[in-house]
């Protein structure tokens, strides 16, 4: 016959155990609603360029798995970068145009911009105050059915996943050095950054110009250069050297560094 103790000990266990898996796997979701577009074509080549100007969304590693977001939702160009898993919400949705129980998740990499001569809720879906994701099609099309053109949606921001490392763009010109970052895990979007030469101890704070290009008003040209980035959840790596010495405007460097 067993000690009764011991049953006793082992249900304590149990109890215990089954309690934290459940806790932890009912953790609260915050799921938002907006709705969902689609652009760019069936091999998402009309996506290419965009307002946080990541130019090929291949070789910035985002692939087709993007989105143009709505004035709202895009924050002056904050959130470029950002991953925002997406799921027709079937609730709302026509049946027949909706997939239900699969998420497809983007990157940020467009503005989808207001369109005035249009009434908010015909055409006008990027119009204030009005959150909506205009998806790359072969993005959408996870979600949604061709023939229904929009869906409702349910989004949550998550973490970014990447593969290798963050990759910077050297763009601009002489004393208006622009950098483009690329292919930011974690958050994905950038709080800060500053630059720095090899022939120098001091960084330079540089600033979001538009989307996720950052500038410096500094003679650096062909100087190997360093970064120092702050994202937007406060982890920040420096990467060394990551820019070599006698660099030009166009070229992209790889680095081996990546966020969490
Ligand atoms: C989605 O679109 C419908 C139809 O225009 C609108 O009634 C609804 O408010 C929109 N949802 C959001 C969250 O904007």
């Amino acid at each position: 016959m067993a000690p009764a103790p011991a049953i006793a000990v082992a249900l304590l266990a149990l109890a215990c155990c089954w309690v934290a898996v459940t806790a932890a796997d009912t953790a609260p979701i915050k799921w938002q609603r907006a709705n969902a577009t689609f652009y760019g074509g069936a091999d998402a080549s009309g996506t290419m360029g965009g307002a946080c100007g990541y130019d090929n969304l291949y070789t910035a590693g985002y692939g087709t798995r993007t989105a143009a977001l709505s004035t709202v939702l895009f924050n002056d160009g904050a959130s470029c970068g950002q991953c925002y898993k997406i799921a027709c919400d079937r609730k709302r949705a026509d049946p027949a145009f909706c997939k239900p129980g699969v998420t497809v998740t983007i990157t940020a990499t467009n503005l989808c911009p207001p369109n005035d001569a249009l009434p908010n809720d015909n055409g006008g879906w990027c119009n204030l105050p009005r959150p909506h994701f205009d998806m790359a099609q072969p993005a959408w099309e996870k979600i949604g059915v061709y023939k229904g053109g929009i869906i409702p949606v349910m989004y949550q921001r998550v973490p970014c996943v990447r593969k290798g490392g963050v990759r910077f763009r050297m763009v601009g010109h002489d004393y208006f050095n622009v950098v483009i970052v690329m292919n930011v895990a974690g958050a994905g979007s950038i709080k800060s950054m500053d630059i720095k030469s090899s022939d120098s101890n001091d960084w330079l704070s540089m600033s979001r110009n538009w989307g996720a290009n950052w500038q410096s008003g500094s003679y650096l040209t062909g100087k190997m250069l360093s970064f120092r980035i702050t994202i937007t959840d406060g982890q920040t790596i420096e990467f060394n050297n990551v820019v070599t010495g006698g660099w030009k405007f166009g070229q992209t460097f790889a680095s081996k560094l990546q966020f969490k």
